[in-house]
């Protein structure tokens, strides 16, 4: 038996509690490659644009401190909460929003919406998938362009691969981190289930918080994703409108081509 608190979210959580405030001490501030990408598509594209997921700020932070108007919108209050007490602490004061990309309901539109960090395949039901680019192409301004990034999920391990499948209902440790206080917080994933049909893989993360050598606490949550292929995506991206279809490898101008890179990047007009 437990002898700590387990608080066990496993119906449309996200990114809330542990996960939260974990991010950033786990590298979620890091600078990843498509900082720059994206920075150059801002630069290129003058006007406002719009952080999708935004999290914790890695992006929109950097952005709104290099001059650029970038708003920002999470379904997660924590991560939203702890970008905001970041931009307080520079000085900055972002627009930030919590809201679903499948309910995006702004009053601006937007030069250039991204999202990055694979967030899109965070949609599980395809119905949502579609109304979301179809509400990021309302909110583009006439030529204006979408990018985001999706994991490909052919290589090694991955759900779509021919390769043997990570065992299922098993927790593999991730990643164990510090965090500002001193204790620890450990992460492990679990696939539970990998339907390669419906492109879906059924996932939970745990957040162990470690104080002095013992767990103190415990959440779970559903970590759920949906896979694409890459014509597909440009179909949806069609049927929500846009136009002049990109698809480039793991934010480079570079087509993506086989040997799988870790991720895909499509970029989409409203004309
Ligand atoms: C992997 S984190 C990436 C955070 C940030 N973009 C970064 O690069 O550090 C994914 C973020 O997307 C948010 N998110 C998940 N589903 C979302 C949705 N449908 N609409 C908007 N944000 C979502 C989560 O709350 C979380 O903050």
């Amino acid at each position: 038996m437990d002898t700590y608190e387990v608080k066990t979210y496993t119906s449309g959580m996200s990114w809330t509690g542990l996960a939260a405030t974990i991010w950033d001490p786990s590298g979620g501030d890091s600078e990843q490659p498509d900082q720059a990408y994206i920075q150059n598509l801002l630069t290129a594209n003058p006007g406002p644009a719009l952080d999708v997921g935004c999290g914790t700020g890695r992006l929109l932070l950097r952005y709104l401190a290099a001059g650029f108007d970038v708003d920002g919108i999470d379904t997660s209050a924590d991560m939203l909460r702890i970008c905001q007490e970041k931009a307080a602490a520079q000085g900055l004061k972002p627009v930030l929003l919590q809201q679903a990309m499948q309910e995006l309901d702004l009053a601006r539109q937007y030069r250039v919406i991204y999202v990055p960090c694979g967030t899109f395949c965070l949609i599980i039901d395809r119905d949502d998938a579609q109304e979301a680019l179809r509400r990021m192409y309302t909110h583009l301004l006439p030529g204006g362009l979408l990018v985001f990034n999706l994991f490909w999920p052919y290589k090694e391990s991955e759900p779509l691969s021919a390769e043997e499948q990570v065992e299922g209902g098993v927790w593999h440790p991730m990643w164990t981190n510090t965090l500002p206080d001193g204790r620890e917080v450990v992460q492990s994933f679990k696939r539970l289930r990998v339907d390669r049909i419906e492109q879906v893989m059924n996932a939970h993360r745990r957040y162990q918080l470690v104080q002095a050598g013992q767990i103190v606490h415990e959440e779970i949550f559903a970590s759920d994703e949906r896979w694409y292929y890459k014509h597909e995506v440009v179909l949806m991206l069609e049927k929500a409108g846009f136009s002049r279809v990109q698809v480039t490898a793991d934010w480079t101008d570079q087509p993506a081509v086989e040997p799988p890179p870790d991720s895909i990047v499509f970029m989409a007009h409203r004309d």
